[in-house]
């Protein structure tokens, strides 16, 4: 091994929580390593998840719209076909130049980039494992853990990304499957879902819930959304768990039964798709060499300045607590830098939007009509549905609705919840309003311009605290 090198921060993993980190501590000039081993920065957001996922739900949109949705718009299109190679190739286009891009951004801001795997020789020391064989190691004075996350498995299925496959499998298949069961109607299963269903591809999704969408979606928006997606082809067993499942002949079987017990059914498929949710990924890292412990969700447990119990060595991203997404790992990249160099950072954990990019997609911030109800807190809502908006008539894309729920007596917006197109940029004006809290007055009193999708926002706002205009 060659000599140590001594950093004021060495980070490991280059994931979004990690690359933001890095390039925040350059700026602040801080002498910072950032160590990543998938051979490109980005992490799972950029190289096997959010990127790679939007861009086949583009273009797979794309593809089902020229082929259902052109001849009442005037548009006679020949023979559509689908070639699924140069739709990867597409996405694999936007990846490279994306992850590239941090590469610069990291010379550019004064990150060493290390490609390797890193794990603790003792509470200053970083062992890297080099992609290109040999070893090194680090010091540094601080150090952030941002290994990011995995997918989580289902016992008795292995996966072998081919037939049975995580989401890792589902943004790179070879060949539309004939038949696809989706083992959990969070998001992930529900926009991978879409994309194959789109392309073709009989889709079953199996929900242990009693509605889709994972955790935080509220029920109105969570019902609209399946009754969408069912319209668009996609079959649904809600109040379903599954059992096991069987990939070892050519026909795939899976075991379902009632949530709450019952008779069990089998269904057949080709490819099937564990998407059970994802948990923290500290494998390697040597935890053990400095007595780090994780809690029984595999977290590393931190403080409100993200840090162990050994202070300076912190975690942030999806290895800690919180909503495993990307926008808030950067938030928290900066933040744990900003307490690094100047003793305070901020992130607003009740202004965190989430975003299901499906068509329409929904997005919501804040809190939901169940959580309000069992905190107890009066409220009052307002919705405006996109079939009463002039932009969406005009776009022929009518599908959905903004619903607003504010305090009851301050007007104070709690939550904003999005089905609709658009969503989920139009979810940004609603994250602003939380952070500045705005009460739904303020919003109903602003101009927003026509004809936009945006004016359903405002529209449901004025909703909330007295009457909507167009409904
Ligand atoms: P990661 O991105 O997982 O990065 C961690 C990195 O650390 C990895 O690259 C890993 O190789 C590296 N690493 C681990 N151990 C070591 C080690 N010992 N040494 C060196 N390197 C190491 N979020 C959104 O906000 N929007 C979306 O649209 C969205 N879509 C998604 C779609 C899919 C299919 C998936 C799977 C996830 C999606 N997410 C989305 C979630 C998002 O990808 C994560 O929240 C985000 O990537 C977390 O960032 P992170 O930096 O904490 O971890
Ligand atoms: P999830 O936790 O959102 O959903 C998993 C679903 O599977 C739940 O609804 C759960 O009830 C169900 N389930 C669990 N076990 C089951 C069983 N045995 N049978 C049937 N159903 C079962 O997890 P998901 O979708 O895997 O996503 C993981 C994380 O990735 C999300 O929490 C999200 O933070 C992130 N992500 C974000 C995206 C975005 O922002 N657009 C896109 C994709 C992922």
């Amino acid at each position: 091994a060659t000599p140590s090198e001594e950093k004021d921060l060495v980070i490991i993993g280059g994931g979004v929580a990690g690359y933001v980190a890095a390039i925040k501590a350059g700026q602040e000039g801080l002498k910072v390593a950032c160590i990543e081993k998938r051979g490109a920065l980005g992490g799972t957001c950029l190289n096997v998840g959010c990127i790679p996922s939007k861009s086949l739900l583009n273009n797979s949109q794309i593809y089902h719209q020229t082929l259902h949705d052109t001849k009442n718009r005037g548009i006679e299109v020949g023979e559509v076909k689908l070639n699924l190679k140069q739709m990867m190739k597409a996405k694999d286009t936007s990846v490279a130049g994306l992850t590239k891009g941090i590469e610069y951004l990291f010379k550019k801001n004064n990150v060493e980039y290390i490609k390797g795997a890193g794990r603790f020789e003792d509470e200053n020391t970083v062992a890297v494992e080099l992609n290109d064989g040999g070893e090194t190691t680090l010091r540094g004075k601080n150090i952030i853990i941002s290994t990011g996350s995995e997918a989580t498995p289902f016992p008795g299925l292995e996966i072998d990304e081919k037939r049975v496959i995580t989401s890792n499998g589902a943004i790179a298949l070879e060949e539309v499957p004939k038949r696809m069961v989706v083992i959990g109607g969070g998001i992930i299963g529900l926009e991978m879902a879409s994309v194959w269903s789109r392309l073709g591809s009989e889709v079953t999704v199996v929900e242990f819930l009693s509605q889709i969408g994972g955790p935080g979606m509220d029920s109105d928006i969570s019902k609209q959304s399946q009754k969408i997606l069912a319209k668009q082809g996609i079959k649904f067993m809600l109040n379903t768990k599954v059992n096991s499942g069987d990939a070892s002949g050519d026909n795939i079987k899976i075991e379902v039964e009632a949530a709450k017990g019952g008779k069990g059914q089998t269904l057949d498929c080709d490819v099937v798709l564990v998407a059970i949710g994802r948990r923290p990924y500290t494998k390697g890292l040597g935890l053990d060499k400095v007595g780090l412990e994780t809690d029984d969700k595999g977290r590393l447990v931190i403080d409100s300045e993200y840090r162990t119990k050994i202070p300076h060595i912190r975690a942030i991203g999806d290895c800690t607590f919180g909503p495993m997404l990307a926008h808030k790992g950067e938030e928290e990249g900066v933040a744990a830098i900003e307490f690094i160099t100047k003793n305070y950072g901020h992130v607003n954990y009740g202004a965190i939007p989430a975003v299901m990019y499906t068509h329409p997609e929904v997005a919501w911030v804040g809190q939901n009509e169940a959580e309000l109800k069992e905190a107890g807190v009066k409220y009052r809502v307002g919705t405006f549905p996109f079939s009463a908006n002039s932009r969406a008539k005009t776009n022929l894309d009518t599908d959905g609705m903004v619903k607003f729920l504010a305090d009851a007596e301050t007007d104070r917006i709690l939550g904003v919840h999005i089905i609709g197109p658009n969503a989920g940029e139009m979810i940004a004006e609603a994250t602003l309003a939380i952070e500045y809290g705005a009460s739904s007055e303020d919003i109903g009193r602003t101009s927003h311009a026509h004809p936009t999708l945006a004016e359903a926002f405002k529209e449901a706002a004025m909703a909330t605290y007295s009457k909507a205009i167009h409904v």
